[in-house]
C-alpha cells in the first residue's frame, strides 16, 4: 500500500492508471462501515484508493473537529489489511487556502434535516468531495447510506457537474442489536449506548407500524417519540427518495431519518423503505 500526503503527487500518480478505481472518501476512526465499502471496492475496481481527512469545513463552530477521534496508525493497518493501494492523508493546509472557492449546497434539499440543525455543513462536505474526486480521478466511490442526506447531494453534484463517477450506496452496517456503526459511537459511555439503542428501536417499531398497514406519518412519529423519550430529538423525518416531507408514507418511496443526541453526542440513523 502506498502512502501519499500530498494532492498533486497523488493525482500525477493515478493520471496514468488503466484499471478501475474505487474510492472510498472517509474521516477516519474505521470501522465495519468503512471496512465494508472498502470490501466492495475492492470486489469491483483494479485499484483502490482511500483517503483519511478530518475536513474541518464541514464542522461547525462548537462541533467536535478538535476531538473526532483520530488513529492514524489503526486506520493505516485496517486499509492495508483490507487490500487498499493507494491511502490519502493530506493536511488541511494542501487542502485549503486562504481564499477558497467553495460548492454551496442546494437551497432547499442542502437546508432541510440535517442541513437546517447544521447550517452550512453540506457546502464543506461536497467542496472536499469535489476536491477529493479531482484527486483521484475514480471510476467508482463508495458512501454510506447511514447519510443519507450526505449521499443524495453527492448524487445530486455528480449531476449538476456533469461529473465521470458512479456513485455506489452501501447498506448501513449495524451492531447484532441494531445500533448503527458510527466513528462517533467512540464518544458513548456503556450507559449511553444502551440508550442510543433506541433510535433503531425506534426505526424498527416504524417499520412494524407500516407492515400492518400504518401510513400516516404523524401517527407513526409520535409512537417513535415515545420509544425515545429519554433522548433529546432534533428530528424524526419521513421524506420522499428527494427529501420532500410526506404525510404518508409510500412504499419503495420513504426514508424515515432520525437525528438525536444521546449525553453530548449527536447520532443519526435512517432506514429506507
Ligand atoms: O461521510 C464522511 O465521512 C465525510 O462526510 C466525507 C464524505 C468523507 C467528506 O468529508
Amino acid at each position: 500500500m502506498k502512502i501519499f500526503r500530498d494532492p498533486i503527487a497523488l493525482q500525477q500518480e493515478l493520471k496514468g492508471l488503466q484499471s478501475s478505481i474505487g474510492f472510498v472518501p472517509t474521516m477516519g476512526a474505521l470501522h465495519l462501515g468503512h471496512r465494508t465499502l472498502i470490501e466492495e471496492a475492492r470486489r469491483r475496481n483494479g485499484t483502490v484508493v482511500v483517503s483519511i481527512f478530518v475536513n474541518p469545513t464541514q464542522f461547525l463552530e462548537g462541533e467536535d473537529l478538535e476531538s473526532y477521534p483520530r488513529n492514524e496508525e489503526a486506520d493505516r493497518r485496517i486499509c492495508e489489511l483490507s487490500g487498499v493501494d493507494y491511502l490519502f492523508y493530506p493536511s488541511a493546509e494542501r487542502m485549503y487556502g486562504q481564499d477558497d472557492v467553495y460548492v454551496g449546497a442546494p437551497d432547499v434539499r442542502g437546508y432541510v434535516l440535517e442541513g437546517a440543525s447544521r447550517a452550512g455543513h453540506f457546502d464543506g462536505v461536497l467542496t472536499v468531495v469535489l476536491k477529493l474526486f479531482h484527486i483521484v480521478t475514480p471510476t467508482h466511490a463508495y458512501f454510506g447510506k447511514k447519510d443519507a442526506q450526505q449521499l443524495a447531494l453527492i448524487k445530486q453534484m455528480v449531476q449538476d457537474f456533469f461529473l465521470h463517477v458512479n456513485i455506489v450506496a452501501v447498506d448501513t452496517v449495524r451492531e447484532s442489536d441494531g445500533l448503527a456503526l458510527s466513528s462517533r459511537n467512540l464518544y458513548l459511555s456503556d450507559a449511553e449506548r444502551h440508550e442510543a439503542l433506541k433510535i433503531s428501536y425506534a426505526l424498527k417499531r416504524a417499520t412494524t407500524m407500516i407492515a400492518q398497514g400504518i401510513r400516516d406519518t404523524a401517527v407513526i412519529t409520535r409512537e417513535m417519540h415515545k420509544i425515545m423519550g429519554s433522548l433529546e430529538v432534533e428530528y424524526i423525518a419521513f421524506v420522499d427518495n428527494e427529501f420532500h416531507e410526506l404525510p404518508q408514507v409510500e412504499i419503495d418511496n420513504t426514508i424515515i431519518l432520525i437525528a438525536a443526541k444521546v449525553g453530548t453526542t449527536r447520532l443519526i440513523d435512517n432506514i429506507q423503505l
